[in-house]
């Protein structure tokens, strides 16, 4: 499976697209829906964030791309397991046909079959590629990671002290559950093709007086460089590049196997962390049912 795109219900998706199209870097895609916004990266996926108006923020879903055999597989591993799965016609730019699958905390997986693709965009090294991964804050990490194993196929790769680190395909981590006690959006990442890409777009955030609320660094697991924002509308959003790629043959790590030297938390060690910051914004986008 891919994942491929994040939909967000909010009060303002016109404010947020702003942001995202105008500093953050991503494209806007037509739509006649005023109370809808899309926008896209550079790759061939139509869209990487949905913006719906309303008067809550959620995370309305998390959409991941699959073929016609591991959409069934789903579909069956949800029926052994007396699990409720919704049968869901998109009617998101790439439209397809799939299930929605409703984690242990509440949030709302989508995996689509039949989407189409867009022709990728060349010439724009500033925007991001796609979305790399999704981190969803969960009551309890384990039980959801079980949960993206049981049903939805997917593989843990790397559990550390605050997170399982989650894969559908061959990079590390697609989607990844933190350690939090509640159940919410922690972060979204894009892949930028490049560290300059992602430096790059430290500086244009610098630019209207945004720095990192963490980073630039690069993480231990999947071994990402990051950076993190905190952005106006609310959700932490990160730059990222030059995630693992992995095979079937991963050893799956464990806490012990990720601990850090004295004043490291990232492979680099020359950014701070604004804790306070990002958990607060962590906690903006909950999902329906938590
Ligand atoms: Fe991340």
């Amino acid at each position: 499976m891919e994942l491929r795109s994040i939909e967000l219900e909010l009060p303002d998706p016109a404010g947020a697209a702003d942001f995202l199209t105008g500093i953050w870097g991503l494209g806007a895609v037509e739509s006649d829906d005023a109370d809808r916004r899309y926008l896209r990266g550079s790759g061939d996926q139509p869209y990487l964030v949905g913006l719906y108006r309303a008067d809550h923020t959620l995370v309305r879903s998390v959409t991941f791309l699959a073929d016609e055999a591991e959409l069934a597989a789903v579909a069956a591993r949800a029926a052994a397991h007396d699990i409720a799965v919704t049968q869901v016609a998109s009617d998101d730019p790439g439209a397809g046909e799939g299930l929605l699958v409703t984690l242990p905390d509440g949030a709302v997986i989508r995996v689509l079959a039949g989407a189409t693709r867009v022709a990728p965009v060349v010439g724009v090294p500033d925007r991001a590629v796609r979305l790399t991964h999704v981190v969803l804050n969960a009551v309890d990490a384990e039980v959801t990671a079980r949960f993206a194993e049981d049903i939805l196929g997917f593989k843990v790769s790397d559990r550390t002290k605050g997170m399982v680190f989650v894969r559908c395909n061959r990079s590390h981590h697609s989607i990844a559950f933190a350690r939090a006690g509640f159940a919410s959006l922690n972060h979204i990442a894009f892949e930028m093709t490049d560290i300059d890409a992602v430096m790059r777009g430290i500086g244009r955030l610098r630019d209207v007086g945004m720095v990192p609320a963490w980073g630039p660094g690069r993480h231990g697991p999947g071994a990402n460089v990051f950076a993190y924002f905190i952005a106006p509308f609310g959700a932490v959003v990160e730059f990222s590049t030059a995630v693992e790629v992995v095979g079937d043959d991963y050893p799956t790590g464990e806490p012990d196997d990720w601990t850090w030297p004295p004043n490291r938390i990232d492979q680099w060690g020359i950014s701070g962390k604004d804790m306070a910051g990002l958990g607060e914004a962590e906690r903006t986008f909950r999902f329906r049912r938590a």
